[in-house]
């Protein structure tokens, strides 16, 4: 097998679509030979105009070198048809997502190719294994997933199938890097990383908003400002496609034997058949007038009430002490007037309210886990006289900060979504998917989120974050919140989430 790091070293990309064209520009920028081949030979020379023309635009924009992009200009190479690619050292893989056209197509790459030249599918949901099935030299196949649009997603996941050869993983690493990607690599599973690890946040929101919990906007506007998500999961769903991650939800759950974790509700399958897919149609969680979401309601409560002075705290902890005295109010003792306040840790205010033998009327649970800086979610038990909660709210709001109120949920929106991301990302280590450093790695490059799984297991403190999966799992009892074995062994063994097993 030819070394990566060879002056000469040549990729074929097959597929000159929204993939292989971004595939085939970072291959070309990355200093190797690119032969870029479509079945619709019509559409292969304009493909490779229109990735000079991307390349000629960043030169304008100062982002590349004049030089590297007449470099990359002599690299990349549309060529007439699969007789062609008889020289590649690697070929990558992005037609269609059919698992019948990329099996013939991987027939018909073998018989052209040297029986040491890897082959590497781009599929987003089909095994790649399946996909091996057809060729003769099983060991050589593996694959190379990336992110789009290419250029801008740094991500490539190197997936390592049934035979792929440690050498070929080796080697498809190097590739991701000479294309200046940064590469983790992944077992052979359903939506491979980022797509499985995705799950949790649009699963546990879908879960939230059809509870009625929260409001689409409220869950949105809690992850962003609370737990610093650059979209909120409602939004973000509108902006892929609900006619995309839908379909992928179901594959993905289904592939996973059906783990309760991550399965979706009713609420998306009803978004998916109303043909709501989003900001595509103009309509999905949100409404959309010229690509912008109008009409969208205030996730803020505004209370027509005076605000609190004096409390009773039904709790001790350091947080709930410093966030009452920095809004000034006075701690007394119950004295049958005053709102009680708690800020729970995975359960919810009606068992809190139950099990301390207080009045649930004027019981009202902040959640002071994450930022509270802007933001501070409310949660009160069935029954409650909002007049206590919407006192604790003029107090909350008068510090500068605003106040989402949500329906009674063990461990609010923000305990709750967080700890499944984990939990998930716990899972994943767990079955060896990825090793935990990529885990976080993958999904702040794949999906941009501010702390990878582990990493916000640790921000909420791997015995919080078990709390309240635990909370969630005896209130609910449903299996879906069950805590993963890597998290209760971490936590019982006061050990970094990231060690290894
Ligand atoms: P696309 O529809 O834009 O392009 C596919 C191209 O493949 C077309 O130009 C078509 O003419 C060509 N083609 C089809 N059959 C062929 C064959 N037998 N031989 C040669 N060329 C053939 O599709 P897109 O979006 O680029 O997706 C390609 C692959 O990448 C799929 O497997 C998809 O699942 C995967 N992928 C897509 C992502 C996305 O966001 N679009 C993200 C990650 C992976």
């Amino acid at each position: 097998m030819k070394s990566v790091s060879a002056s000469d070293y040549t990729v074929a990309v097959i597929g000159a679509g929204a993939m292989g064209q971004g595939i085939a520009q970072v291959s070309a920028q990355g200093g190797m030979k690119t032969l870029l081949v479509d079945a619709n030979a019509a559409v292969v020379d304009k493909a490779r105009q229109s990735i000079l023309g991307r390349i000629n635009r960043l030169v304008e924009k100062g982002r590349v070198e004049p030089g590297a992009a007449a470099a990359a200009e002599s690299n990349l190479h549309a060529v007439g048809n699969l007789a062609d690619i008889a020289e590649a050292d690697c070929v990558v893989e992005a037609v269609f997502e059919d698992l019948d056209v990329k099996r013939t197509l991987f027939r018909e790459i073998e018989a052209v190719v040297r029986p040491d030249c890897i082959i590497a599918s781009n599929t987003s949901s089909i095994p790649i294994s399946s996909v091996a099935q057809a060729c003769e030299h099983k060991g050589r196949v593996g694959g190379l997933h990336f992110f789009n649009p290419v250029p801008l997603m740094k991500l490539v996941e190197v997936i390592e199938a049934a035979e792929t050869t440690p050498e070929v993983i080796a080697a498809l690493t190097e590739i991701g890097k000479r294309m200046t990607r940064v590469p983790v690599t992944v077992k052979d599973m359903p939506g491979f990383l980022v797509n499985m690890g995705g799950r949790a946040f649009t699963s546990e929101s879908l879960r939230i908003a059809h509870e009625g919990v929260a409001t689409p906007t409220q869950v949105d506007a809690i992850m962003r400002d609370c737990c610093h998500f650059r979209m909120g999961p409602f939004e973000l769903m509108d902006l892929t496609g609900i006619d995309v991650n839908y379909p992928v939800s179901g594959i993905i759950y289904r592939g996973y034997m059906d783990d309760p974790r991550i399965k979706t509700s009713p609420n998306h399958t009803a978004k998916f058949d109303a043909g709501q897919f989003g900001r595509k149609t103009g309509q999905g969680w949100y409404r959309y007038e010229d690509g912008k979401a109008v009409d969208v309601p205030s996730p803020d409560l505004v209370p027509d009430a005076a605000p609190a002075t004096r409390v009773a705290l039904m709790d001790e902890g350091d947080r709930l002490e410093a966030f009452v005295k920095e809004l000034g109010l006075e701690v007394i003792e119950d004295d049958g007037t005053v709102p009680l306040i708690a800020a729970p840790i995975g359960t919810d205010a009606t068992h809190l309210s139950v099990d301390a033998a207080v009045d649930p009327k004027r019981f009202v649970a902040l959640d002071l886990m994450f930022d509270t800086t802007k933001r501070v979610t409310l949660m009160t038990a069935p029954g409650a006289d909002f007049k206590y909660r919407d006192a604790v709210a003029a107090a909350v709001i008068a510090s500068g900060r605003k106040v989402t109120a949500i329906k009674d949920s063990p461990g609010f929106v923000a305990q709750r979504m967080c700890a499944m991301i984990g939990n998930l990302g716990c899972y994943m280590a767990e079955v060896g998917l990825a090793a935990p450093d990529d885990i976080d790695l993958a999904l702040e490059l794949g999906l941009n989120y501010p702390h990878g799984p582990l990493k916000l297991i640790n921000l909420m403190g791997v015995e919080e974050a078990l709390e309240v999966l635990e909370e969630l799992h005896e209130i609910t009892a449903e299996d879906r919140y069950r805590p993963t074995m890597w998290l209760k062994r971490r936590a019982l063994l006061e050990l970094p989430i990231h060690t290894p097993s």
